[in-house]
């Protein structure tokens, strides 16, 4: 398993509803949760390991705090208000970051991988988190809701990994 980086296709498409917690699916989320603390991050979704499903895996402590991580099956965003401008990135962006605005309160529903129904009022960090991490299911990147100051500080860094995206494949060509 590894974290596809921005333009890989798979970043854009949205990802299926998990039909079933299956122990696949467990020991998948399971390992994206390592990944994640692997790359620093604080949240990582399936599409950005190549799993075009509708789950994601968050930790606002990362590894400091396992007994803070999520795995979020079929998150949805049912309220949301309020709006806060904070810089923020994403593992599938390295070095990239920028102004994005974002709902200060918003409450999710998801299922975890007990199959619980959750309910859950997150706010500051967190609150930012679930927005990022359900952008990421359906195809949305922090590229599409940064501020237009920002987008134009990222062009030329955005064109060096469309790039490096490029260059396997011609050396597969060949
Ligand atoms: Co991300």
């Amino acid at each position: 398993m590894e974290i596809l980086r921005y333009p890989n296709p798979i970043l854009r498409k949205k990802g299926a509803a998990v039909r079933e917690i299956t122990p696949e699916v467990a020991a998948r989320a399971k390992e994206m949760l390592e990944v994640m603390y692997e790359a620093k991050g604080v949240g990582l979704a399936a599409p950005q390991v190549g799993w075009s499903a509708q789950l994601c895996v968050m930790n606002p402590a990362s590894r400091d705090d396992r007994s803070r991580e999520m795995v979020c099956v079929n998150p949805v965003i049912v309220e949301a208000e309020g709006e806060v401008v904070e810089d923020e990135g994403c593992l599938s962006f390295p070095d990239i970051r920028g102004n994005i605005p974002r709902f200060s309160k918003v409450t999710c529903r998801y299922y975890d991988l007990a199959g619980n129904r959750m309910e859950l009022v997150a706010e500051g960090l967190l609150a930012r988190m679930f927005q990022h991490e359900i952008d990421h299911l359906n195809g949305r990147l922090i590229i599409d809701r940064m501020t237009p100051a920002s987008r134009l500080k990222v062009r030329s860094a955005l064109k060096e990994l469309e790039r490096e995206q490029r260059t396997p494949s011609r050396v597969a060509v060949r």
